[in-house]
């Protein structure tokens, strides 16, 4: 394991070899979910807390399985719930669940930046599980490691990232680990929807679908995340939008042989993909991503409560 932090926040610091350590270390996670007893003892008299501030079903579900298949006790902290609703300070909430004696925080915030501060304040562990719409390194992790699964390595790639890539944390932290990694990347999205500065990324602007399929071989499909565009469509009409940026098997004609569909979900049908791409398993690697990211969670919170006893 080269990876020495007690947090992952981000995938901009990490090296090939971190990324590499991770995708290795859930390969043995991975073996271990098949077989009828999925319990490692790695956490065993470990607590950890996921500290969601924001709707979740993957995410959430999946790091509380895996810290209960690492034998942690694994307890959801619901922000909308709590007494920060009552005018307590986020630092201070942290500060009280710190005192508990936990272990690892998974935390979930609509704001930019939080996972990074709390981490900051607390000496417990601290996973990033999404921050506004800066990052979300764990789904990067898992998308490469179904990538990687499926081709055998990830050498001599093309992926292109469709949709709304400018609310997208999962584009964001895909961008800076499939850069370390050497992987070309294209980008198609709505003008408004594209973040400033890709191309001086090395990332290359589709100007259609058709571009961005071509020649690619695998392609995330991301969601209009309304919920970060204060709640208004900053586009003409879904059907107009499903029309330029959804994916079909129409638009799929082109494709590589071996394509590879990926989409964080929750999926909206028939506005970014349809269903007839969604659910057809020669192309659709959606629900192997999120049997993957149960692994990768293991293989990140095995790592990060190593990390921090490492030394001590
Ligand atoms: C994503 C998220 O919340 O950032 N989903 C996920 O974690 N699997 C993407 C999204 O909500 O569109």
């Amino acid at each position: 394991m080269t990876y020495t932090q007690k947090d992952l926040i981000s995938t901009q610091n990490l090296t090939k070899e971190d990324i590499f350590s991770f995708l290795n270390l859930a390969d043995k996670f991975k073996n271990l979910n098949k077989q009828p007893n999925k319990k490692d003892n790695l956490l065993v008299g470990k607590t950890v807390i996921n500290v969601f501030f924001e709707n979740s079903t993957r995410t959430r579900t999946s790091f509380e399985i895996a810290a209960k298949r690492l034998g942690a006790d694994a307890i959801n902290f619901v922000g909308s719930n709590s007494s920060t609703k009552k005018g307590e300070t986020l630092i201070d909430t942290i500060k009280n669940l710190e005192a508990m004696r936990s272990d690892i925080f998974v935390v979930r915030h609509d704001c930019s930046g939080v996972a990074k501060f709390i981490a900051e304040n607390t000496d417990v562990c601290v996973v990033n599980a999404g921050d506004g719409l800066n990052e979300h390194p764990s789904q990067a992790l898992l998308d490469l490691y179904t990538i990687r699964e499926q081709r055998g390595n990830l050498d001599n790639l093309t992926v292109a990232i469709i949709g709304d890539v400018f609310h997208s944390r999962v584009a964001r932290s895909n961008i800076w680990a499939m850069q370390t990694l050497g992987i070309k990347l294209k980008i198609f999205a709505p003008p408004i929807m594209m973040p400033q500065g890709m191309e001086a990324l090395g990332c290359q602007i589709c100007k259609s679908m058709e571009e961005a399929i071509e020649r690619s071989d695998v392609l995330i499909m991301l969601r209009i995340q309304l919920e970060r565009q204060d709640g208004s469509a900053k586009f003409p009409s879904i059907r107009e939008y499903s029309k330029y940026f959804g994916l079909t098997k129409k638009k799929m004609q082109h494709a590589k042989d071996g394509l590879m569909i990926l989409h964080p979900g929750p999926i909206n049908r028939g506005v970014e993909v349809d269903s007839n791409v969604a659910d057809d398993k020669r192309f659709s690697h959606i629900l192997n991503q999120v049997e993957n990211g149960v692994a990768i969670r293991m293989a990140i919170l095995s790592t990060l409560d190593q990390n921090r006893y490492k030394g001590k």
